[in-house]
């Protein structure tokens, strides 16, 4: 481990898989390409932008920038909505599928991603614990689809999410304590209503649900290798319980093998899960209190399929503190030469700030081979999803920043 002169930290992985190794953990590229088809298939379908930050990678001095602006995500404000509502609808074919043994599990698939089982859905309840987005994600799923939804929540959080998720229909129950125990609350209630539990960590035998939501993030993976001509020679993903980091990992590995790039895990200092379990070897629990601005990534235990892929697919974990999110986030907002402002949100910020640290640290550079030729891949994994935190944090609301880049 290198660990941080000030407050930027790195963990090199040892057990990083040779370029010519055949991709580590269960997914496919089959699960990849059908989660793709059925989620463009949705009504509000679009591509996220993939942006060439010319003049940040000119300041943090690589070859290429390119950011994918995940706030834009089916009006929803971040990358969660493919992931939560692909797995709702999948449990909810199986719910219905004793009721259509004419259908296919894919028919019923394609039928309920379009609302077209709304009718048979009315009555289900969709169950989840959130730190704010996926809770939001599948809300949405629940009115798109007809069913309804229900959400757990810790007390710590912001109203401005609390809001977000009540808009859209669902009913939310605030729970004293941590993100752990809105889990355990979750998964009792499901128990009790034989509701389906749309979760994002993995643990024990519960897979099937975990697995679809990352193969549901695998589309933004598509959408990236259909944009570029050339991989990338750096990604930077972001960590919570790993799901989304495992996904763009698996997905660029499939599509780029040998070619794929370095792949680099990026957490807050507060809950570098996967940064311990590599440096261990094992999946590692961070003791004490997650908490941190970049609010989607506080969790303190890595999945248990994240870490099939990303125990050997990640080459290196960077560990940031929250001030680099903001910088990350005004750097987005105020950006230098002809770069579109952007509005990112602290997830988002944090990959930014942390490209901005790097470039002064020729260390910490020189042990990720990041290079001036280098073509880092970022993902923007929200936009502004508390629109008051943002104003708080950058100076300017999210529309005062978008309407200077129109
Ligand atoms: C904006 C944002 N970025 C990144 C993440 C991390 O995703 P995962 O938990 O799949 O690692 C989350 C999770 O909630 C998030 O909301």
């Amino acid at each position: 481990m290198i660990t941080a002169q000030i407050d930027l930290g790195l963990v090199l992985n040892p057990a990083s898989a040779p370029r010519t190794a055949a991709p580590a953990g269960p997914f496919t590229a089959d699960g990849f390409a059908s989660a793709a088809t059925h989620i463009a298939a949705m009504p509000s379908y679009a591509p996220t932008p993939l942006h060439d930050l010319s003049a940040l990678a000119a300041q943090c001095d690589v070859g290429a920038v390119l950011y994918k602006d995940e706030g834009e995500r089916f009006g929803l404000g971040s990358f969660k909505p493919l992931g939560a509502p692909y797995a709702a609808a999948n449990a909810l074919a199986e719910k219905l599928a004793p009721h259509h043994p004419a259908k296919s599990h894919a028919e019923l698939l394609a039928g309920i991603v379009r609302g077209s089982y709304a009718a048979d859905l009315a009555n289900l309840t969709l169950v989840s614990a959130t730190d704010g987005n996926h809770g939001r994600a599948l809300s949405w799923a629940a009115q798109q689809f007809g069913a309804k939804a229900h959400i757990f929540a810790h007390d710590g959080m912001s109203d401005g999410r609390r809001e977000a998720i009540t808009a859209l229909g669902a009913t939310l129950t605030i729970c004293p304590g941590g993100y752990d125990d809105s889990v355990r609350k979750a998964f009792a209630y499901g128990a009790q209503t034989g509701s389906p539990v749309i979760q994002d960590t993995a643990a024990g035998d519960y897979r099937a649900v975990p697995e679809a939501i990352t193969y549901g993030y695998g589309t933004i993976a598509s959408e990236v290798v259909g944009a570029l001509h050339a991989p990338p020679t750096h990604a930077i993903v972001q960590a919570g319980v790993g799901g989304v980091a495992s996904a763009i990992c698996a997905a660029f590995w499939h599509h780029y093998g040998a070619d794929r790039p370095r792949f680099i895990v990026l957490e807050p200092v507060t809950a570098a899960c996967v940064a311990a379990s590599l440096a261990a070897g094992c999946p590692v629990t961070v003791p004490g209190d997650t908490q941190t601005a970049m609010a989607g990534l506080a969790c303190g235990t890595v999945s248990d399929l994240a870490w099939e892929v990303l125990h050997t697919g990640a080459d290196a974990a960077l560990i940031v503190p929250d001030r680099l999110a903001f910088e990350g986030m005004r750097a987005l907002a105020t950006p230098h030469g002809n770069d579109p402002a952007l509005v990112g949100g602290e997830c988002a910020g944090g990959a930014v700030g942390a490209l901005l640290a790097l470039s002064k640290r020729p260390d910490l550079r020189a042990a990720l081979g990041l290079d001036a030729q280098a073509r880092v891949f970022l993902l923007g994994t929200e936009g502004a999803t508390d629109a008051s935190l943002y104003e708080e944090i950058v100076g300017r609301a999210p529309e005062s920043v978008m309407s200077a880049a129109a």
